[in-house]
């Protein structure tokens, strides 16, 4: 092992041509009980970022996985900093989780680039802690592993499967006829969370983990593993080993998240079914690591790619069987055989991902499908446009038999379908009104969600798949088309077209559509337009213009305001924007001044 570069925190502990500064950041580090020798002998310094707390239970188990953690650095030589960083409980925190995604970010930026640490293990897990390390770590370009947390065990009810997230939109439709009461509706739901980890579903959170498993910034093998299994604690054990390795050999995230990289987690993301919340972190990260990583390429590299993973929404099975079927290695394996991923990008552990998934093998060929054997053949998102949006996006491994029978059967135009609009100003509004006989909605109307983007509903809410009005419902119609520039939360089955942009709150079509007017979508061609003359559209932007714009509730919080000023759209990952080199400044300014 040789030192490429020297170890940064020295710049802190170890600096003789500064004694002066040396002594003062030597004496609190030494408070706790740390050594002269642990701190002066060149061992790396290691720190644990730890997301998980009471705050945070998706993320909670970290607290115990930090001491194997501890133990994997200490056996390497390493010496472990563990520090908490901002919180981020999808499922708790209000208005949004999204919201926090960038200020996690932002905090952790401070902790790496500001305190002396020469590499980091980033405990991950929820939907938004994983996107916020990994830019993190992209931003500053410290040696840094993830570490997820894993999933829960598998939910149960009455012998059948519940996964976290899709059994609620289940249930909600099932409370809405009238099947269930409001006692075993909540029964129901939390069936499926039975265990620490978060949710076992094919969801936002199990998509980012197998992805930061893809881009090759955790260990291989290592997203799938059920949070209570020992063979996690086992994990967290590797991790922390690897990272003092990494430190040593100055394997950075530059070296690892390349566009090769970003395009095999997009091959993944097909192939597992996973969340439309993926392009907008993906994009965010690729942003902080200087990649370029348009949303077109969602639709060119990952369309074509085939659904093998029977995971809850878009199939059967829940978290344990992913795992126990064989998990992303066994997948990557699939795809590697057709040629769909770049077997060259180097991963943590020092080797490629073609090395290390090469001999990977399917365990359950119902849970893991073989290639030739798909769910679907084309399982990738198609990205819309036209004069509705800049961009949407849409998950068509979700799209039921039933829904395309409806709407994508028209022999002139297999592909595409149209029908009149009814417009909802948030999910208030939609509550309000759904069940309201007044809207005449029928089985060939579109449901809009507008002022749902990242400055709307700040930081951009999971609310635009909304369920049928309750008479729909007992007729057997459980999903409309829905459309909005919010997000869909990864756990919903619903085939929306979601994350538009630009927004209605930053001037986007969208603000400017009226219940009653016609929309058409075609998904073969990627298109979405109002069918509104210009004139009237015209007309209408003036109107909006001099009633000031589009309206959506005060920023309640100082970040809200901060970040509404700051944020980008979702199509580009919806990170603070700023000269491009904000992106990734801490990178070209090496160690920061004395503080004293
Ligand atoms: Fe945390 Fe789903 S709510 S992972
Ligand atoms: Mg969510």
């Amino acid at each position: 092992m040789s030192e490429a570069r020297p170890l940064r925190s020295r710049a802190w502990f170890d600096n003789p041509d500064n004694i002066d500064m040396t002594a003062l950041y030597l004496e609190r580090y030494l408070n706790f009980g740390l050594s002269l020798d642990e701190l002066q002998s060149g061992r790396p310094i290691i720190g644990i970022a730890q997301s998980g707390s009471d705050l945070s239970p998706c993320n909670r188990h970290h607290l115990v996985l930090a001491e194997r953690v501890r133990e994997g650095i200490r056996e390497m030589g390493g010496v472990v900093l563990e520090f908490p960083v901002h919180p981020i409980q999808e499922t708790g925190k209000r208005p949004t989780a999204g919201l926090d995604r960038n200020l996690s970010y932002l905090g952790l930026v401070e902790v790496l680039y500001g305190y002396p640490l020469d590499g980091v293990v980033l405990t991950i897990g929820c939907d938004k802690t994983t996107p916020a390390a990994l830019m993190a770590a992209a931003t500053v370009n410290i040696p840094a592993i993830a570490l997820s947390v894993g999933p829960m065990l598998n939910g149960w009810h009455k012998g059948e499967r519940t996964g976290s997230g899709t059994i609620v939109w289940k249930a909600r439709q099932q409370l809405a006829a009238g099947e269930i009461d409001k006692a075993d509706f909540i029964r129901l739901v939390a069936s499926s969370a039975p265990s620490t980890g978060y949710c076992n579903t094919m969801g936002t959170a199990t998509t980012m983990n197998s992805l930061t498993e893809a881009l090759g910034m955790s260990l291989p093998g290592s997203a799938a593993i059920p949070a209570p299994y020992r063979d996690r604690q086992e994990c967290a054990y590797h991790s922390g080993k690897r990272i003092v390795e990494m430190v040593h050999e100055d394997l950075k995230p530059s070296d690892i998240l390349t566009r090769d990289a970003f395009h095999n987690a997009i091959r993944v993301n097909s192939a597992i079914g996973g969340s439309t919340n993926a392009p907008i972190h993906l994009a965010a990260i690729a942003r902080h690591a200087g990649v370029e990583l348009p949303l077109t390429d969602w639709q060119e590299v990952g369309h074509d790619v085939p659904l093998l993973v029977n995971l809850q929404p878009a199939g059967e099975y829940l978290g344990e069987d992913f795992y126990r079927a064989g998990g992303v290695p066994a997948v990557v394996s699939q795809l590697m055989s057709a040629g769909l991923i770049h077997e060259d990008a180097r991963t943590v552990n020092g080797r490629t991902i073609g090395d290390n998934c090469a001999h990977a093998v399917i365990e359950d060929e119902a849970v893991i499908r073989r290639l030739e054997q798909p769910l679907r053949p084309r399982a990738g998102f198609i990205v819309l446009s036209g004069n509705l949006f800049n961009s949407a996006i849409m998950k068509t491994s979700v799209i039921s038999d039933e829904f395309r029978a409806r709407y994508l059967s028209d022999s002139n135009d297999p592909d595409a379908f149209e029908g009149p609009v009814v417009v909802f100003d948030g999910p208030e509004d939609y509550h309000a009104r759904i069940d309201d006989p007044s809207l005449g909605i029928t089985a060939r109307t579109l449901l809009f969600m507008r002022g749902a983007g990242p400055i709307g509903y700040p930081g951009a809410a999971e609310v635009v798949n909304m369920r049928p009005p309750a008479h729909l419902i007992t007729q057997g119609i459980t999903a409309l088309p829905c459309i909005g520039d919010g997000r869909q939360s990864g756990t919903s089955g619903s085939p929306s077209i979601l994350n538009a942009s630009p927004e209605a709150a930053a001037g986007g079509m969208l603000a400017l559509l009226r219940t009653g007017d016609h929309v058409r979508i075609d998904i073969g061609r990627g298109t979405a337009n109002i069918l509104v003359p210009d004139d009237e559209i015209a007309k209408r932007r003036d109107a909006l213009e001099a009633s000031g714009g589009y309206r959506y509730p005060p920023s309640q919080t100082p970040w809200q305001q901060i970040q509404r000023e700051r944020v980008g759209q979702l199509e580009t990952g919806a990170i603070l924007e700023g000269a491009e080199a904000f992106q990734r400044i801490a990178q070209e300014q090496g160690i920061p001044r004395d503080n004293h």
